[in-house]
């Protein structure tokens, strides 16, 4: 047998054996418990290879032939070669279930399937105690009953005594209880009873209506908006209808496939908080932007809406790199931002934009990133430098900086150059120019009829000055014709100088007179016409009235750059000057000029009156201990008048107050003053025109000291008047009578001399 279905199923993957038959059938069977059970099943075109039939249990698990030594309640026979048979001998409730005799053909496979059911008395099938309907829905409240014959349903209304009828809102059908369009009326306890026809006996079940509504999204509410400036708190309320009440679930489509600035999303979860139908965000970044959908659902069902969320946030520059660009070619800066609203980027360039060969263009890259482009076609050496780009929204502006750094080739200003040199100076030769980056500079050197060994000493001494610059010439034998070439990557210039022997200014002959006055002069002084050497830098002047100019050979010099007018100051008027000049360069100063003679005008008439004097310093002590009155004296000055009142209680006496006039001085001795007293003193200077406005100080003069001589030198000082009194009187005594103390020592003594000359002769 085994060797049969082997080779069958052999059949059925090699050949695709006839099928027994292809369609699928259910039957339903109820018996009573204990009852015996068989069912066949026939191939209708078995093929050459054999019958390709199986019978399965409600466990799908084959059900085998009854073989000596095993008791089986369930089994299979084959009653011919065509038929399989089942056989339940002993029918009870725990094998009631499907039975299924199955065939395969072209890999199908087909099933009857005999549904067995054993019963004692009635029973309930698909009947729960608590079920569900959906409002505004034609719904079924199912209730089955088994018994031997079909039982008889009996549906009553929830207060259980109420028969329900067939209408327009109810209707019976074997699988239960129909109700139409039901509302939530319909809910509550319904009886369903069923009785065996045969044998009288009824059962009951008792079922809960539940009405229930699929939910229905009315509102999602974002606050304070959907649009919220990052750093803020968020809500989102998703307002749902349904019954029972709606279990939420929120779902994020994030707005921007990359997150922004490498904010991570699964931080955001952090910052995200779900209570039902309520998430909060705190710290709103730009990562938070998007659609939040919310899914309502229930038994009954699920719905579901979204809203979307843009998120404001601060700009920030995230390109600008600095470019390097060779002169002539065409470059373009670029600035590019991040932000919402979208930024609005500037470039701040010192030009105008709209100059040939620079323009610009600004583009959305994305909703929230922004670039702007300034092109330059080309670009040349004014163009480098740092660009500053400011990108704002309505929350911030960012700055960054760009560098724009252009490359070029070396070039001169001028490409011939005169300079000189002279005996006892060093000169520099500039080999300056433009490039980027900085040249190498070699400089050659081409004498003037040089011989061939001063060209090679001297190249010798240039070979460790050749990349100087400045190229310092010490030897100034060294005149001539000197080269200059500067070189970097892109390209080279070159300049020639010539180094020529400089020498000093001639003399001068072209001077004018342009202004004469009183007291000054100027000159307008011209030429020398011809300067072999460097350009003059200054003129010199010595000068001095006439009659002093013959007798001394120190005269006033001065010395004028050229581009200041030639001006003496400080004349005497009406006096005749002797004056020469000469030019100055920077190898010396020129030979003197002839001496030219001018004459300053008469004194000019000061319709003005003097200013007011200006004391000394301290005048107000040495007026009070010295008794000297200082000023500093005017010129153009008269007189002086002083007055001087002495004051009582703070008071001025007018009427005591002395006043003297004195020739113009600067200084004037107080002698009339009292001790312990102070002093208001007026100083008014006079000339022509009138009288100055009156310049005045107070002092004390301190009260008289005590005689510091004691009483015993007052007699000392009486003794020596005395004695003098007797000296003075002996004298007159001597000189009217030959008398007294002198005149008697003199005599004497003439005695004795006399007497000693007679001796020796
Ligand atoms: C009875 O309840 C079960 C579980 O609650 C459910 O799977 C089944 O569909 C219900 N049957 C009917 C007929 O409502
Ligand atoms: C319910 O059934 C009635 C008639 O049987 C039909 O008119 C009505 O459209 C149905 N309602 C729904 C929601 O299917
Ligand atoms: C940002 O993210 C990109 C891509 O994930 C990564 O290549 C880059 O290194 C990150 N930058 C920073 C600063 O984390
Ligand atoms: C960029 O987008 C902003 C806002 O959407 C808009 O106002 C602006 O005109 C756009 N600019 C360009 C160049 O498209
Ligand atoms: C550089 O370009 C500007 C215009 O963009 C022009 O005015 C200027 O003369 C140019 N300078 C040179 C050295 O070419
Ligand atoms: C740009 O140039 C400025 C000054 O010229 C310099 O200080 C700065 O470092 C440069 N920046 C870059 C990125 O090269
Ligand atoms: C400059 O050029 C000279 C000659 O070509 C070379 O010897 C020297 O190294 C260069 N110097 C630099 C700084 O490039
Ligand atoms: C002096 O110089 C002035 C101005 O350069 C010129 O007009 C005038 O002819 C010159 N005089 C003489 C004598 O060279
Ligand atoms: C001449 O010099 C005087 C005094 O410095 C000045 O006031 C006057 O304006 C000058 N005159 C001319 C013509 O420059
Ligand atoms: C000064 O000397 C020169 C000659 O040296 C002469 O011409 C001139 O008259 C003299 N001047 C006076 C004021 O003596
Ligand atoms: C110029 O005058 C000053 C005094 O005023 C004197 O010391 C100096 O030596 C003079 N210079 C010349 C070059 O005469
Ligand atoms: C100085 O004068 C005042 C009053 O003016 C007087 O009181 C005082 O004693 C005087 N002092 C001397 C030292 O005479």
């Amino acid at each position: 047998m085994e060797k049969l279905v082997f080779v069958a199923l052999i059949c059925v993957i090699l050949s695709e054996s006839n099928a027994c038959f292809t369609s699928n059938h259910a039957h339903f069977t109820r018996m009573r418990i204990g009852s015996r059970f068989y069912q066949e099943c026939r191939c209708d075109e078995p093929g050459s290879e054999g019958v390709n039939l199986k019978w399965l249990d409600s466990h799908n698990q084959e059900i085998q032939p009854l073989r000596p030594g095993i008791e089986s309640n369930v089994y299979s026979e084959w009653v011919d070669e065509d038929t399989y048979r089942l056989f339940i001998s002993n029918l009870g409730r725990s094998i009631s279930g499907d039975y299924k005799c199955v065939t395969n053909h072209n890999g199908q496979t087909y099933a009857l399937t005999y549904n067995v059911e054993a019963y004692d008395r009635p029973y309930f099938i698909n009947t729960n105690e608590t079920q569900y309907v959906v409002s505004g829905k034609n719904v079924t409240i199912f209730c089955e009953a088994r018994s031997e014959t079909d039982p008889l349903i009996i549906w009553y209304k929830q207060d259980g005594l109420t028969k329900i009828k067939d209408d327009d809102k109810y209707e019976t059908s074997p699988e239960g209880l129909i109700i139409k369009e039901v509302t939530n009326d319909d809910k509550g306890l319904y009886k369903c009873a069923a009785s065996d026809l045969k044998t009288g006996e009824e059962i009951i079940r008792d079922i809960l209506v539940e009405v229930i509504s699929v939910p229905e999204i009315t509102e999602i509410v974002a606050s304070p908006d959907s649009n919220v400036v990052a750093g803020g708190i968020l809500e989102i309320v998703c307002m749902a209808t349904g019954s029972p009440h709606p279990e939420y679930v929120w779902r994020k489509i994030p707005k921007y496939p990359l997150s922004i600035r490498n904010a991570s999303f699964p931080s955001q979860l952090s910052h995200w908080k779900q209570e039902a139908n309520k998430i909060t965000i705190y710290d709103v970044n730009e990562n938070d932007a998007g659609a939040y959908e919310c899914t309502a659902s229930n038994v009954a069902g699920s719905s579901s809406g979204s809203v979307n969320i843009d998120v404001y946030f601060m700009p920030e520059i995230i390109k600008y790199d600095s470019v390097v660009a060779i002169e002539g070619s065409t470059v373009q800066i670029v600035c590019g931002a991040q932000g919402l609203p979208i930024p609005q980027i500037s470039l701040n360039y010192l030009g105008e934009y709209n100059e040939r060969g620079l323009g610009w263009d600004m583009k959305n890259v994305s909703e929230i990133e922004a670039e702007f482009y300034l092109t330059f076609f080309p670009v040349n050496r004014s163009h480098e430098g740092v660009y500053i780009c400011n990108a704002s929204n309505f929350l911030y502006t960012d700055q960054k900086e760009i560098n724009l750094t252009v490359l070029y080739a070396p070039k001169f200003g001028k490409p011939f150059e005169h300079a000189w040199g002279w005996s006892g100076h060093n000169t520099n030769l500039s080999c300056d120019n433009e490039s980027n980056p900085p040249a190498n500079i070699t400089w050659m050197y081409q004498g003037n009829d040089l011989s061939e060994e001063e060209q090679t000493e001297i190249n010798n001494i240039m070979a460790d000055k050749m990349h100087n610059n400045p190229l310092i010439i010490e030897n100034i034998s060294l005149y001539g014709t000197y080269q200059c070439v500067a070189h970097n990557e892109f390209g080279e210039d070159k300049k020639v100088i010539a180094l020529r022997q400089g020498f000093i200014p001639g003399a001068i002959n072209n001077v004018t007179i342009t202004n004469l006055t009183s007291t000054s002069v100027t000159f307008s002084i011209n030429g020398p016409e011809f300067v072999n050497g460097p350009k003059l830098k200054a003129y010199k002047a010595e000068y001095d009235e006439v009659e002093n100019y013959n007798i001394t050979d120190i005269h006033i010099n001065r010395t004028w750059s050229i581009d200041r007018p030639f001006r003496l100051d400080r004349l005497r008027p009406s006096t005749v000057y002797y004056i020469k000049f000469a030019a100055i360069n920077d190898v010396g100063d020129g030979p003197w000029s002839e001496v030219y003679d001018f004459a300053t005008l008469e004194k000019t008439n000061f319709r003005s009156v003097p200013l007011e004097p200006v004391w000394e310093a301290d005048v107000e002590e040495a007026a009070a201990f010295e008794r000297k009155l200082k000023w500093k004296q005017e010129e153009l000055v008269d007189s002086y008048n002083i007055r001087l009142c002495p004051m009582y209680n703070g008071i001025i006496e007018e009427e005591i107050c002395k006043d003297k006039t004195i020739e113009s001085a600067a200084e004037y001795e107080l002698n009339e003053l009292d001790s312990n007293t102070t002093y208001y003193l007026e100083l008014v200077a006079h000339n022509s025109n009138g009288s100055s406005t009156p310049a005045h100080i107070m002092f004390t003069v301190p009260a008289k000291e005590e005689s510091l001589l004691s009483a015993g030198a007052l007699i000392g000082i009486s003794i020596v008047i005395v004695f003098l009194c007797l000296v003075l009187l002996d004298v007159l005594l001597l000189l009217w009578r030959r008398q007294g103390i002198i005149a008697h020592c003199c005599h004497k003594k003439k005695k004795n001399k006399r007497e000693r000359q007679e001796r020796p002769s």
